[in-house]
């Protein structure tokens, strides 16, 4: 395999920019807000990353999200998954946020939100990455507790490309978000959501029906039910996988028995993620290589999953057509 082929331009559609809080920088930032960690060193934060399920991760992971305080620190979290992107060829990210993990201990949503946005404004000018930033409602929580977060967010709806649904999916199927999922569509947003992550197909259904989201996340579960697959490849529906989580999650044993190429191969539009790459070991890069390494893919896979990144991400046609035509030229010289 051409180590080329692994860095052709790409979409990243799948990052939550929590999960992007290296054990370095937990500790860094817990010095500089005066606050104590649980572990001794960065090698006990690591250590501690032997995760059984989805919950067992969560945990942890709102945890560690705590050393978020001031502006600075969202800046800083944010402007180093971007150096990530620009070291490992991600032109283009969609970045996940749950503002209620900050909200509920007193963070203003501002503070979280100009953080952010400073950095990919930063990251747009400075790496020549481009981004948009997807709100996540925590699934767990109430239904009104998002629409709570979702009428103080809609003040700065301009810095939104759509909403999400994450944490804990079983128990909490998309159904119970379909108001405020109505509500954030009628004030021109786009829709996302997690689903068949390790959820029933059922719960892809309802968030295809229900939610009307334009992409899947995670979506993994789907080859349970013929009639979805065809549904999902009809459409064009696409899933943003997550390789190393899922195994990191223990929804496969182990990366050689992941079903992408089985997903690629039913046709469907199958983009390739990090989620939490502090979490799971690694980032776009690492992803790749992993899939690449474990499964039988071909060159025209890999050239096909770099296309599908841009295919399936919130773009305008003619910035989409540019990313197109740069793999093109650099799947050319491969
Ligand atoms: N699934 C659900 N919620 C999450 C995840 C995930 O993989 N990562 C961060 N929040
Ligand atoms: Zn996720």
């Amino acid at each position: 395999m051409s180590s080329s082929l692994l860095t052709l331009p790409k979409a990243e559609l799948h990052i939550h920019i929590e999960g992007s809080l290296e054990p370095e920088m937990m500790f860094a930032l817990a010095q500089r807000n005066g606050l104590s960690l649980p572990y001794d060193s960065v090698e006990a934060v690591r250590a501690a990353y032997q995760f059984e399920n989805l919950q067992s991760f969560l945990d942890l992971y709102y945890a560690g999200a705590q050393v978020l305080q001031t502006e600075q620190d969202f800046y800083d979290l944010t402007w180093a998954y971007l150096q990530k992107c620009a070291a490992q060829s991600v032109r283009h990210t969609e970045i996940f946020f749950d503002p209620q993990t900050h909200t509920d201990r007193g963070i203003p949503f501002p503070v979280v939100l100009n953080g952010i946005t400073q950095a990919l404004r930063d990251g747009r000018e400075r790496l020549g990455v481009s981004s948009g930033l997807i709100l996540c409602f925590l699934r767990h929580l109430s239904a009104e507790a998002a629409m709570a977060t979702l009428e103080a967010a809609l003040p700065y709806g301009d810095h939104f490309l759509a909403v999400g649904l994450d944490s804990s999916e079983m128990g909490h199927p998309p159904a119970k978000f379909q108001a405020v999922f109505d509500r954030a569509r009628a004030e021109g947003l786009l829709t996302v959501a997690h689903a068949g992550e390790e959820g029933p197909p059922e719960y892809i259904w309802e968030a295809l029906r229900l939610l009307k989201v334009s992409r899947i996340d995670h979506g993994v579960r789907c080859v349970e039910d013929p009639a979805l697959v065809d549904f999902l490849v009809e459409h064009q529906i696409p899933l943003t996988v997550c390789p190393l989580s899922n195994v990191k999650l223990c929804v496969f044993d182990q990366i050689a028995h992941h079903n992408l190429k089985h997903l690629l191969d039913l046709g469907l539009c199958v983009t390739v993620n990090s989620d939490d790459p502090a979490y799971f070991g690694g980032y776009m890069a690492e992803n790749m290589a992993a899939i690449t390494n474990a499964l039988p893919l071909t060159s025209q896979d890999l050239v096909t999953l770099a296309q599908n990144s841009f295919k399936a991400a919130f773009l305008s046609d003619d910035q989409r057509q540019g990313f197109l035509e740069e793999i093109a030229q650099a799947a050319a010289v491969t």
